[in-house]
């Protein structure tokens, strides 16, 4: 079994009117035992709902088994990374009654920049253009500005330029692939807790509640 358990919580009325919580949980790694992390990066995808403890995780992984194959690897060898990598940062998720998005870190990158995020972000089609996905980017920026130097988000083939769109819109720099395809980064302008002196971090993390954790 996954274990996770909600960090923090707020709720936000979106323009379109919607009223969404939004939710950090804490890292599934931080309570599981390795034994059930490898369980799940290798399971039959009928069990893996039944493997999460949280049902809101549970239907998180739900929404990005629904949008595969148009948002998921094509490889399983490089899915079964990826559900690793799922259990071992925080995850934010929105719901309205049900899940209707979600956001994760999928890794940490070094750059001549400092630390960046790489994320994935995605939202139920049924409730897009309704501020959500805005909602849990800005959510997750204020959380994060003290850890990360930027931001960053790869997508494939999409059938429209919609991703584009929603990123250049929240103030990153897009640059396009081919058939829509792309990346997108933003530097974030706050102070990078790595780049404060180590005898200063102990102190520093004490005093920021926004330094705890990703
Ligand atoms: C990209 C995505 C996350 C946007 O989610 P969303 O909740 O619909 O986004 P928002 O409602 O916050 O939209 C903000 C802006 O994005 C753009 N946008 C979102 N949906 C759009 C659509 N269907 N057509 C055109 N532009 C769109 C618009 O500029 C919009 O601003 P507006 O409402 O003022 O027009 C969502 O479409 C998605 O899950 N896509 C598939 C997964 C993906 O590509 N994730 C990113 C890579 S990890």
């Amino acid at each position: 079994m996954l274990y996770s358990h909600v960090l923090d919580s707020e709720t936000k009325r979106l323009h379109s009117g919607l009223e969404v919580d939004i939710l950090k949980f804490e890292a599934i790694k931080a309570l599981t035992p390795l034994r059930d992390i490898r369980a799940f990066a290798y399971a039959a995808p009928s069990l893996e709902e039944h493997q999460f403890a949280h049902p809101t995780i549970a239907g998180l992984w739900k929404l990005y088994d629904s949008l595969a194959p148009d948002f998921k690897w094509a490889f399983r060898e490089y899915e079964v990374a990826e559900r690793r990598r799922f259990t071992q940062r925080p995850v934010y998720v929105a719901t309205a009654d049900t899940v209707v998005g979600g956001l994760w870190i999928d890794a940490v990158r070094q750059t001549k920049h400092g630390p960046h995020a790489s994320i994935h972000l995605f939202v139920d089609p049924h409730h897009s253009k309704k501020g959500i996905a805005s909602a849990l980017l800005d959510a997750f920026e204020a959380g994060v500005a003290r850890r990360y130097a930027g931001i960053f988000c790869s997508w494939g083939k999409r059938d429209d330029a919609r991703t584009a769109l929603f990123f250049s819109k929240q103030g990153y720099t897009v640059e396009p692939g081919q058939n829509n395809s792309g990346s997108a980064v933003k530097l974030l302008s706050r102070p990078v807790l790595q780049n404060i002196p180590d005898s200063f971090q102990k102190a520093y993390k004490e005093c920021s509640p926004l330094s705890s954790r990703a």
